[in-house]
Parts: C-alpha cells; structure tokens; sequence
C-alpha cells in the first residue's frame, strides 16, 4: 500500500528561537527564500503523498495563509510585469492538499498526532516533524517508504546523535536486518543514562499506522507531563513490526538558533541564484575571522 497521506505537526510555540517567534511562527521562518515549513510540504509531496495534514495552534495562521491562493498580491504582481513570481506562488499554493487543523491545547507531540485521527483515518500515514529539515537525495520519507512497502506494520527514521546528546532525543532498542534497516524491539524517550539502549535516536520522521491512535488516546502522560508519540510506538512494539531505517541525510533542528543558522546557510548555498555569490561571500569573510 502506498503511503497517501502526511501529518505535519507545526503547534509548538517556538521558545527556543524567541523574540523573533513571538509574532511570526517558527515554520515560516525563511530558510533560503522559503518559509522552513514548505521544505517539509515538498519532502512529502516528492514522496508521493498529496494529502497533508499540518497541526497548528492559534498564533499560527500564518501557515494556512502561505497555502492559501493571495489574488491581490498575485494581480500585483501581474500587473507589474513579475508574471513569473505570481505563477510561482499560485504553484507552491497547489502543490498539495493541505489542511490546517488546531490543537487546541499544548499536551504533547503525541496529543497533536491524536489531533489527525479524523483526516488520516484507517490509512497509514507519514509523519514529518515540523522542526526537522533534512537535506538528502532521496527525499527522507520516501526511504522510509521504501522500507514500509517491503516491511509494512511502522517504520521509523533513525540516526546515530552523539551519546552525550541522546537524552535529549529518544533511543532505540534494535538489531540489524540489512544495510540500512533496523528491527525495532524498544524506544525510550528522553531517556536518563540507564535507559540509554543505543545511540541511535528517531529524528524527526515516522510511518505509522492507525492502531497508534488507539494507543494515544489512553497513553498516560510521559516525559514533561506531555503525551509522547515514542511512548505509544514503545507500546507497540511486539504487536506491530517496526522498522528503522538509518537515512541518508543531513538533519538540522530548525527549532533552535544553531540549526536554523546552519539549515539557513546550507539551503542558501544550494540557491540558484544566490549560492554562488554567498560562497565567495563566506570564503571572504572566513579570512578575517
Ligand atoms: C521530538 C521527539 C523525539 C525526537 C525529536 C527529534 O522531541 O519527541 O523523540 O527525537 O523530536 O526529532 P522534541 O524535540 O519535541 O523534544
């Protein structure tokens, strides 16, 4: 079965890159000259996936408002001879079936997921962490796609993070399958040293399945009171098959000023038309450093 749709939870409140998401929400945050949240729309849609459910709160209007069609500035710039820019964004507004939907309290990134149930349905989903950007050939979804079609049951992205960094992620139980792939038999979210099983943590995408819904809804809160997705794949484990696969790609967490920085310079360079230039900027600038 192919995978139809996408979950993007897009809710938080963005404290780790205040002041500057006090006003703006943090998914539309330009990286490059695009907001950080039509990365991960592109992500699914070069996946295959054109139903894509992105969870937000009530400051975050912004985002529906980006994939909303805007006649007056689109005739604007028509009428100003910048045709070419109004395509684009008439583009970029119908590149998927996208629905907003709110989480009308902050409970967790499990809480949010529960949020889809009525859009996703009975199908299989994909969902890809709003903070998380990862720059791959194969765009990150599709290979856990790939692993999904194969495998079935839930597939998890995986990653190996610095063991002194892993309390901040999850970790996870596994043994090797082949390559890539991984059998997952455990995950520990935000896991305290005696709880660490490895150093490879799920970094920000996951194909799930609609039994994890049952699960949520009755999960007791975990780590900082909240709902935690890992706590209900934790509790799946044993029913349902769960595969890992280590991706290929770069990952930043746009969620922090670090990763924005370093998501913001390695997307500029990758820019047509300003890439070249910032090269010779940086290789500039580094010698006065
Ligand atoms: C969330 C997940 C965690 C994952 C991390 C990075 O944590 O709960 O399992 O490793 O994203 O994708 P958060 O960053 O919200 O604390």
């Amino acid at each position: 079965m192919n995978i139809k749709k996408a979950v993007i939870p897009a809710a938080g409140l963005g404290t780790r890159m205040l002041p500057a998401t006090k006003v703006v929400p943090k998914e539309v945050l330009p990286l490059a000259d695009l907001p950080a949240i039509q990365y991960l729309v592109e992500e699914a849609v070069n996946s295959g996936i054109q139903d894509i459910i992105i969870i937000t709160s009530r400051t975050k209007t912004a985002i529906e408002d980006y994939f909303d069609y805007s006649p007056e500035l689109e005739a604007h710039l028509e009428a100003a001879g910048y045709g070419e820019k109004a395509a684009e964004l008439r583009k970029f507004a119908d590149m998927a079936n996208i629905v907003c939907v709110r989480q009308k309290e902050m409970l967790g990134l499990g809480h949010a997921i529960l949020t889809a149930q009525p859009y996703v349905g009975n199908d299989p989903f994909a969902v890809l962490l709003g903070d998380d950007i990862i720059l791959s050939e194969r765009p990150v979804t599709l290979q856990l796609e790939d692993a999904y079609r194969e495998f079935g049951g839930m597939v998890i992205g995986v990653q190996e993070v610095p063991i002194e960094l892993i309390s901040r992620y999850d970790s996870v139980k596994m043994s090797p399958l082949r390559d890539r792939l991984y059998d997952v038999s455990a995950v520990k979210e935000k896991p305290r040293p005696e709880e660490i099983y490895t150093n490879y943590a799920i970094l920000g995408r996951y194909i799930l399945s609609s039994e994890i819904f049952d699960v949520l809804r009755h999960l007791p809160p975990g780590h900082g009171g909240e709902i935690q997705l890992t706590d209900a794949i934790n509790a799946l484990c044993g029913t349902q098959r769960i595969t890992a696969v280590d991706f290929e790609g770069q990952r930043f967490d746009t969620g922090n000023l670090r990763g924005y920085l370093q998501a913001q310079i390695e997307l500029s360079l990758r820019h047509p038309t300003v890439g070249p230039w910032l090269r010779e900027y940086i290789k500039e600038r580094a010698k006065t450093l």
